[in-house]
């Protein structure tokens, strides 16, 4: 094993102005006190729940996140459009195929970062653990260190897709709950695994959204659109722990606050 381990943070959904301030005021701290090396923030509910922006991937690019991943809300504001085939280091999941903009995974500084998308309750776009299989055998042999944003709906999917990159890539790690779960963990062949990161959104909210208006939509079951809760926010997600030489996790940490 290296004497040098590579530490990674890897962040939740980003939800509204909220979850854009809270990354803002705290993030360079996060780094320091974990003296990250590598950042990947998921930020496809930014902008008011919905998305992103040119000028949010400016800024949380600015503090110094490496990679922005994404999922199925990545579409809904058009000028961000251009600025998946543009941008490298921000990704759309890469099973919607080839026929929409954007890519679904990058190599940075050597390390990779892949986005998938699970299609149990979602959308049924192309197979994710075949993109996953043809992503890997298309990268370097001296790529080691690769991970996973697999944006997914059941935790099943989620697990499975675990489970089927056990060994071949550095950590799977879920999104799109925009609730952590406590199931951290190193499975048998060295990948570290949570079935969700939680999200960077205010507090006391429903995944985000203004308490009394999503009460009101399961009472009424009318389509009202999630408004974000303007509040403090928290951030949520997992500190890995790597060797370089292996790509093989040694720990992995929730970020909880
Ligand atoms: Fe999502």
């Amino acid at each position: 094993m290296s004497d040098k381990t590579f530490t990674t943070l890897l962040l939740g959904d980003v939800y509204g102005d909220p979850g854009c301030r809270v990354l803002y005021l705290k993030l360079s701290t996060l780094i320091k006190k974990y003296r990250a090396d590598f950042v990947v923030v998921n930020g496809e509910n930014a902008f008011k729940g919905f998305g992103l922006i040119p000028g949010q991937v400016d800024m949380l690019f600015g503090l110094g996140v490496d990679v922005i991943t994404s999922g199925n809300h990545i579409w809904q504001q058009e000028e961000i459009l251009p600025y998946l085939d543009s941008q490298n280091n921000l990704l759309r999941p890469a099973n919607y195929g080839n026929l929409v903009q954007g890519h679904g995974y990058t190599v940075k500084d050597g390390v990779c970062v892949m986005n998938l998308q699970g299609r149990v309750n979602m959308f049924p776009i192309e197979d994710p653990f075949k993109w996953a299989t043809d992503i890997l055998k298309k990268l370097d042999s001296r790529v080691k260190t690769i991970f996973v944003d697999f944006h997914a709906e059941s935790p099943e999917e989620k697990e499975a897709m675990g489970f089927f990159l056990d060994g071949k890539v550095t950590a799977v790690v879920g999104t799109h709950i925009h609730v952590q779960t406590m199931d951290e963990k190193i499975l048998p062949n060295g990948t570290a695994y949570i079935t969700d990161l939680g999200m960077c959104g205010p507090k006391d909210s429903i995944i985000g959204s203004d308490p009394e208006l999503a009460i009101r939509r399961q009472l009424t079951q009318m389509p009202l659109k999630a408004q974000v809760h303007d509040n403090v926010a928290e951030i949520h997600g997992v500190c890995i722990k790597s060797d370089p030489d292996t790509g093989k996790a040694i720990s992995i940490e929730r970020i909880d606050g």
